[in-house]
């Protein structure tokens, strides 16, 4: 290929996928689906568990033909399989089982970053699941949005520890990861359903990712709750800037099709930076030849098609493409171009990547230093979560950090400053800088404040004199000016 063709392939792999395989919705023939045997499943179950069999009744599966057993059918020598009058099945229906007829959305949610929120908990953070929570919150709070690690008990049945569960990346006895009934509920598995922000809210709401409320901060909620009616959830094909105009939800932005920009299962895709990190990065997506993928930072030299490096878990892959993230914010632009205009999409990208650079350097690196300093010095115990400086450290990029950062990103004034820069900074004078003095003392502190803060040109301020104070001024001085 000539560069610009692997420039066209690139580009190819985030807005278009493989063509071909968009023209047909289901990967196999009918004559695959509507098992005979099927059919005594539901006469019984329309009796027990009758809601479940109702919903199905209203899904496009059954007007399809397809039933129960053609989900649920599994062989004996799953680990999962149980014997159910007469039949072998499997209570667990998991992406791989749907990829029968589904290949493209597996293929695209396959290695997203959705199919891996098991591994971030247990390889970025076992401390603050294990040592703040304990066995039962995994279960019941993490796993429920992350996804556990389902384990079947000799007589086939599933551990009560780790599910019920639909969380985003579960690992399932078959090795597949996710669960597509975490977004498309049970037994409708409907796509009007999984448009609605409501589809991502159930996880993105609270510190861990506050989009719920962002979301409904901005104009676009705003536009969204007053025109949903004019929003065509039930269309056959839904296409942003032709089959509706009122708003961007989610997935919009995040899944959606818009203009020439298909469709994909895979969320990650779009996004340039990482806005949950101690100190944000511009990431590059690796696509290996098998469907995994990682992210590197852009600092990283971008690994070439064909080379092999190692993947998420430690093995080696081939790479098949790399997405830069100037082509991963060329996608998202695309979105926003079907209902803004070019000017005013790059003017907002430009004061969203302004906001992250300003976490960057004015809290995110000096804070993340000066706890490393802390760490290497001894001045810390090796153990996380044990000491206040370290919530509040936590709390600064995680919490108020993170809420500045998806507040810039996707448009709530209020997310940005009030609920998150404000936060940052307050936390950051008033309880991050005296934490530092009273575990270091005062003259290493100072040397490390003069090191990391005071000699930063956003912090130069609170070594200038000042003219006037407003907290003591503000209301005497609106008075003499009225
Ligand atoms: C004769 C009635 C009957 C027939 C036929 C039947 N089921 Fe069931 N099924 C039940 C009952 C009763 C339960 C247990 C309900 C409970 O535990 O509350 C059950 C439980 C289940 C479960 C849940 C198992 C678990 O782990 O909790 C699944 C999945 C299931 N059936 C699927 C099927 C499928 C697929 C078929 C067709 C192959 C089928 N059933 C046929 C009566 C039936
Ligand atoms: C499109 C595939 C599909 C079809 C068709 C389907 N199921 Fe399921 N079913 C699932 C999935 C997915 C789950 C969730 C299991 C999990 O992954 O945790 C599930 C779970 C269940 C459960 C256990 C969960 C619960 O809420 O109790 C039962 C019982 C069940 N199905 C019965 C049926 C019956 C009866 C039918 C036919 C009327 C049916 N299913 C049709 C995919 C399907
Ligand atoms: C309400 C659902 C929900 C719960 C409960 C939850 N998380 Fe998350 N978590 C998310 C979402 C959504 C993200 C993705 C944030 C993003 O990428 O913007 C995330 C991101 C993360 C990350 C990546 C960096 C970060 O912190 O944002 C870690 C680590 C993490 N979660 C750990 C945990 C642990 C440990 C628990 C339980 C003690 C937990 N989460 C509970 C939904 C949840
Ligand atoms: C993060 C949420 C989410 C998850 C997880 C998810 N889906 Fe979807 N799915 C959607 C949304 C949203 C749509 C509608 C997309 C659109 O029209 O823009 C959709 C649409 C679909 C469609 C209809 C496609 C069409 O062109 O009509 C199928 C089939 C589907 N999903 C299958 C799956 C399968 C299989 C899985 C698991 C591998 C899965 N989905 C997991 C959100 C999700
Ligand atoms: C045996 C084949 C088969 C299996 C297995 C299967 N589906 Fe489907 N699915 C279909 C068919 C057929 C349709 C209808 C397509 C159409 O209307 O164009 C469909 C439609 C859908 C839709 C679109 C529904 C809508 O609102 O239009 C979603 C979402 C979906 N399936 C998700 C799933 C999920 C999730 C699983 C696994 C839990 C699954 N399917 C398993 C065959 C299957
Ligand atoms: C069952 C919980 C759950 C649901 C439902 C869910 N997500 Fe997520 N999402 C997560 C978790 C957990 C992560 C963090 C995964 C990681 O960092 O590996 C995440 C990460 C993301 C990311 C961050 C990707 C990145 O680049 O870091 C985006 C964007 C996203 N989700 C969008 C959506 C959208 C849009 C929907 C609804 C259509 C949705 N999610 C539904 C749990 C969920
Ligand atoms: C108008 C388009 C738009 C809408 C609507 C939207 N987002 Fe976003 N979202 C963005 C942009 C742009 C970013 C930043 C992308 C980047 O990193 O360059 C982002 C970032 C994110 C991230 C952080 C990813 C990371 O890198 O850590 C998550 C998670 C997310 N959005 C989820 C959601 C959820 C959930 C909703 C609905 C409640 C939603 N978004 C609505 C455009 C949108
Ligand atoms: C489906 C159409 C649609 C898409 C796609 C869309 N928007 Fe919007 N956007 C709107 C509507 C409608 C409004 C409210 C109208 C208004 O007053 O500007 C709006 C308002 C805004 C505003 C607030 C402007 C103001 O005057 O306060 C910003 C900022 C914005 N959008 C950014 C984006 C970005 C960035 C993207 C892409 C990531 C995007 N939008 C995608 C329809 C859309």
């Amino acid at each position: 290929m000539s560069p610009s063709q692997v420039r066209r392939f690139l580009l190819g792999i985030l807005i278009c996928c493989t063509p071909e395989l968009f023209a047909a919705k289901v990967s196999v023939d009918p004559s695959e689906w509507g098992d005979p045997l099927g059919k005594e499943c539901i006469s019984c179950h329309e009796k027990s568990s009758s809601g479940l069999t109702k919903q199905w009744r209203q899904s496009a599966h059954a007007e399809a033909g397809v039933n129960c057993l053609d989900c649920h059918k599994a062989s004996v020598d799953d680990n999962d399989a149980i014997t159910h009058e007469g039949q072998v099945i499997a209570t667990i229906v998991s992406p791989l089982d749907c990829s029968r007829c589904h290949t493209v959305e597996y293929e695209q949610q396959k290695g997203s970053v959705h199919s891996e929120a098991v591994g971030i908990i247990e390889n970025r953070l076992p401390a603050l699941a294990g040592h703040v929570g304990g066995d039962a919150i995994v279960a019941a709070g993490c796993d429920q949005c992350h996804g556990s690690k389902v384990e079947v008990r000799i007589d086939g049945s599933l551990d009560p520890r780790t599910w019920p569960n639909s969380g985003i990346g579960r690992i399932n006895p078959d090795g597949s990861k996710g669960s597509c009934s975490s977004c498309h509920g049970k037994h409708r598995f409907s796509k009007a359903q999984a448009r609605e922000p409501s589809a991502c809210i159930r996880c993105h709401s609270g510190p861990d990712s506050p989009d719920k409320a962002i979301y409904e901060a901005s104009k676009h909620g705003m536009q969204f709750e007053a025109h949903r009616d004019e929003m065509a959830l039930e269309s056959d094909n839904w296409v942003a800037g032709k089959d509706y105009v009122a708003a961007p939800t989610c997935v919009t932005c995040h899944m959606g099709a818009a203009g020439k920009l298909k469709a994909n299962h895979d969320v990650g895709m779009r996004n340039a930076w990482s806005l949950n990190t101690p100190v944000s990065m511009r990431q590059q997506l690796v696509v290996f030849e098998d469907g995994e993928k990682i992210e590197l930072p852009e600092s990283h030299s971008p690994p070439r098609r064909g080379s092999e490096i190692s993947k998420a878990d430690g093995s080696m892959g081939k790479v098949k493409a790399v997405a830069s993230p100037k082509r991963r914010r060329q996608a998202m632009k695309l979105v926003c171009l079907e209902c803004h205009s070019k000017a005013f999409t790059e003017s907002f990208m430009n004061q969203f990547d302004e906001v992250v650079r300003l976490f960057n350097e004015k809290f995110g690196i000096p804070a993340k230093r000066i706890m490393q300093t802390l760490y290497s010095e001894g001045l810390l115990t090796p153990a996380p979560f044990d000491e206040p400086i370290e919530f509040i450290y936590w709390e600064l990029w995680h919490d108020e950090g993170a809420r500045a950062r998806h507040g810039a990103s996707m448009a709530s004034a209020n997310h940005t400053w009030w609920e998150g820069m404000y936060l940052v900074g307050r936390n950051f004078y008033s309880r991050f800088l005296p934490q530092l003095e009273r575990i270091a003392g005062e003259e290493k502190a100072n040397a490390l404040i003069q090191a990391y803060v005071t000699s930063n040109d956003h912090h130069q301020w609170l070594e200038q004199p000042q003219k006037s104070n407003p907290i003591l001024g503000y209301d005497v001085k609106r008075q003499a000016d009225e």
